[in-house]
């Protein structure tokens, strides 16, 4: 095939404008030629914005009407099984948003209906695109730290940060997860990249603050097969801009690296720091050309991710970040609920499902009255 791919965008919301708008005029061999959201304003935004004008409100009305090839599925997390599985039917490719879906057995049905099709499934895990994430995995290959034997990982937000006021259906039961699902769902997969397979998990999680059904704070303990843990927090409790940190303990060097404040800034790499005893620090941020365009078309991960899925569709190959790999990072996610419900960790491959509305419903949240001030409010 080599005619640009006829593509639509399902969901009009974040993912497109501050992830893939941006960068779609650098991929060519991609068409958008519909779009999809039940929302008019956000059909009548895509269309005024960028062009978009052929809108549907239902997938099903697109997939009917439409000759695609691919479709990019960036709706909430509670749709996407019903959504990835519709394009299968159709014979169409799905790139689909993290995290791939609720729980392994909806991840299952979903690589199902994919192989059935033999259609291409990939998941839309952009760090593995990511150059600064790209670089902390070239360290640790090359050996630059001996075998990992730990990782610390925050991802933090203040109370006032973006969306977090009220988190919209984020925080809503409907998604049989929070933040750790939402956020974890990166952070298992790139520890699962940098340590290997996970083999048990011990999670505890909170609800602060008025509006979350799900949580918005937690600690999830991972222990690696390899024998390294993992550790990954995120708090409310950050009275300041958001922050996104990774340390990587090896045997001889610790690797630290963190994006400050808007992480949605993709073009600007995140901070990489090789520590070593005696105070010794290696600088290996990449180097930013300081040209937004440029480093759009070189270095956006949301882009390089985008070519990969085209290169898949063309070629038939295997996706780097496959139903597979999205199924391991939401079973780990899902035995941490497992784990904070039963109190004791929890051993994989995960054999038990939760009943999340009940675990929501129960999970004792402190509902600690957060300081929800608007910005700018003394
Ligand atoms: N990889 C990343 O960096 C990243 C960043 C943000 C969001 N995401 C993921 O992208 C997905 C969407 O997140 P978002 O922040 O863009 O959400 P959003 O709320 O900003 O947008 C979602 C859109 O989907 C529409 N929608 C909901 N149900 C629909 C349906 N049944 N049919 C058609 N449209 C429907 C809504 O009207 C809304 O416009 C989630 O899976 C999220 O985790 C990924």
């Amino acid at each position: 095939m080599n005619r640009p791919l006829r593509m639509a965008f399902v969901g009009l919301g974040s993912c497109l404008h501050t992830m893939f708008a941006p960068v779609l005029r650098f991929v060519e061999a991609l068409e958008v030629v519909a779009v999809v959201d039940r929302q008019d304003d956000r059909l009548a935004q895509a269309r005024d914005l960028y062009g978009f004008s052929n809108g549907y409100h239902t997938l099903e009305a697109c997939l009917d009407k439409e000759r695609l090839d691919a479709a990019l599925i960036a709706t909430p997390v509670y749709e996407h099984v019903a959504h990835a599985v519709a394009c299968a039917e159709r014979g169409v490719h799905v790139l689909l948003e993290k995290p791939m879906a609720r729980t392994p057995r909806e991840c299952d049905t979903i690589i199902a209906a994919h192989q059935k099709a033999g259609t291409i499934l990939m998941i839309a895990f952009m760090k593995r695109f990511n150059r600064s994430m790209r670089t902390v995995t070239q360290l640790i290959e090359e050996g630059a730290i001996g075998s990992v034997m730990g990782i610390r990982h925050n991802w933090d937000w203040g109370p006032d940060e973006s969306g977090w006021i009220d988190p919209g259906w984020r925080g809503s039961v409907k998604t049989w997860g929070g933040q750790w699902q939402d956020h974890g769902s990166h952070s298992v997969n790139l520890t699962q990249w940098w340590a290997g397979p996970i083999r048990s998990v011990i999670a505890t999680f909170d609800i602060t603050g008025p509006y979350p059904e799900v949580e918005n704070d937690y600690i999830v303990i991972c222990t690696h097969a390899s024998g390294a843990r993992s550790a990954h927090q995120a708090t409310r409790y950050f009275h300041r801009e958001g922050e996104e940190h990774y340390l990587i303990f090896g045997e001889t060097g610790t690797i630290e690296t963190r994006h400050a404040s808007d992480v949605w800034r993709y073009t600007t790499p995140h901070e990489i720091t090789l520590h070593r005893y005696g105070r010794l620090r290696e600088n290996h941020q990449p180097q930013h050309s300081r040209n937004w365009l440029l480093e759009g078309e070189r270095f956006g991960q949301y882009k390089i991710e985008l070519d990969h899925f085209v290169d898949c569709v063309r070629s038939g190959k295997r996706p780097i970040t496959d139903g597979e790999m999205g199924r391991a990072a939401v079973e780990v996610i899902s035995a941490a609920y497992l784990s904070a419900h039963e109190k004791r960790e929890v051993t994989l491959p995960l054999m038990q499902e939760l009943d999340y509305e009940d675990f929501f419903g129960n999970v004792a949240p402190r509902r600690t009255p957060v300081q929800y001030l608007k910005p700018g409010q003394p």
